[in-house]
């Protein structure tokens, strides 16, 4: 699918504007956690579900300030690695210094475009936490992550998505979605359609969650043997 540069350009200044007070943001979010809306739950959740071992290479396809990094070195160790993908240059930087002041050197953080980023051969696990929604064409960088994952590899997506019984005009109400990329023209792509499509025809053992009246999904699976090439 064709992404105006305007679109990308646009996302782009999004989150180099919002970097320094992203993690402030999220956390804010906490708050809400007694009501449901439980960002930090959620992602303990996904990170879970990546079945990780120490040694793993993993992906995060639009890492942001590595929110996911903490668990994920929890679990793969210093003997794994983990690399981390972003449009933003703030928002990797805001990572770059998450793993220096943790004193992690297997963080690898590359600036590009998921559509357009080469995943490295045998990565263990691939994870994408409220990106692909953003991203025109998620489908296709969810196929190249199956492809580039180990037999038995896992692929796990924690994203927003609008359910079908919402209005559009709701969006004014959740008014700060805008300023995070979230536009009505992103709405009606309903990627996470696509995205979810694609899960369910090239990996096994899915999980699917729904959360806060289906707003945001975590959904999971692996790579079957048949996805040898
Ligand atoms: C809402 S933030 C999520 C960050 C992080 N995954 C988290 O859970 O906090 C969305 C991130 O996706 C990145 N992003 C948006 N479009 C992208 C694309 N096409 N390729 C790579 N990263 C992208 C943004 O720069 C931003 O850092």
């Amino acid at each position: 699918m064709f992404e105006p540069p305007e679109e990308k350009q646009e996302v782009i200044e999004a989150y180099d504007r919002r970097a320094s007070g992203y993690d402030l943001a999220v956390k804010w979010f906490d708050v809400s956690a007694r009501f449901g809306f439980n960002i930090s739950g959620w992602r303990r959740q996904a990170v879970g579900q990546l079945n990780l071992k120490p040694g793993d290479t993993i992906v995060d396809i639009g890492c942001g300030t590595g929110l996911n990094f903490p668990m994920i070195y929890e679990a793969v160790g210093s003997q794994g690695t983990i690399i981390g993908v972003d449009l933003s240059e703030a928002m990797l930087a805001e990572a770059r210094q998450m793993a220096l002041a943790n004193g992690w050197e297997n963080v690898q953080l590359v600036c590009a475009d998921a559509t357009q980023f080469e995943f490295p051969p045998q990565v263990d696990a691939v994870i994408s936490a409220f990106t692909l929604i953003l991203v025109p064409g998620a489908e296709r960088v969810i196929a190249r992550a199956v492809e580039s994952l180990v037999p038995g590899g896992r692929l796990v997506i924690l994203d927003m998505a609008w359910p079908r019984w919402c209005p559009l005009w709701w969006r004014h109400v959740l008014f700060f979605l805008r300023s995070y990329g979230v536009t009505a023209e992103v709405l009606r792509r309903r990627s996470w359609e696509a995205v979810q499509q694609v899960l369910h025809e090239r990996l096994s053992d899915l999980f699917e969650r729904q959360y806060w009246f289906g707003f945001f999904y975590l959904a999971a699976g692996t790579v079957p043997e048949r996805e040898i090439v």
